[in-house]
């Protein structure tokens, strides 16, 4: 059984069957330990809700949260937040979609690269934020972003 696979099994073992309220945050206790939401783990939380993976998905996707797809190595979350957003994070996005040609909570197809955006981290007066694998990048420049993604492209190719 693959690592994923038993850490989605404990957790759906720590809630009871049929209790909807638990539906969401089940599944965020999953993405938050697995990084995505899996076709299977979300078939096994149909079948200990009682609800169809439809209904999942249809819930799940109306929620901008959760990802159904495996995070890149690098992932890279942009503060979304007011004032990061009036400071500029529109632009950073725009040239991360750019560099990998991907949206937010896609994967690139090597499997190198995902994003997200995030609501406000705290951090307002450092903004606009983007964060590489847990690491604070503050006062980002559109500029920066090619930067970053080139040094991670390289950094990549030595592993
Ligand atoms: S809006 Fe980005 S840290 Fe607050």
């Amino acid at each position: 059984m693959k690592k994923n696979e038993k850490a989605t099994d404990a957790i759906i073992s720590r809630y009871k069957a049929g209790r909807r309220d638990d539906l969401i945050p089940l599944l965020q206790e999953i993405q938050e330990e697995t990084g995505y939401l899996s076709e299977e783990a979300i078939r096994k939380v149909g079948k200990l809700m009682g609800l169809s993976t439809t209904k999942i998905y249809g819930l799940a996707t109306f929620y901008d949260q959760f990802r159904f797809t495996p995070r890149g190595k690098y992932h890279l979350v942009v503060c979304n937040g007011t004032s990061c957003y009036l400071n500029g994070a529109g632009a950073i996005v725009g040239k991360i979609k750019e560099e990998l040609g991907i949206e937010p909570g896609e994967t690139t197809r090597d499997g190198k690269f995902s994003y997200e955006l995030s609501s406000c981290m705290g951090g307002c007066m450092h903004g606009p934020i983007l964060v590489v694998n847990g690491k604070y990048n503050l006062k980002l420049k559109p500029e920066h972003v090619q930067s970053i993604i080139d040094m991670l492209r390289k950094e990549s190719e030595k592993l």
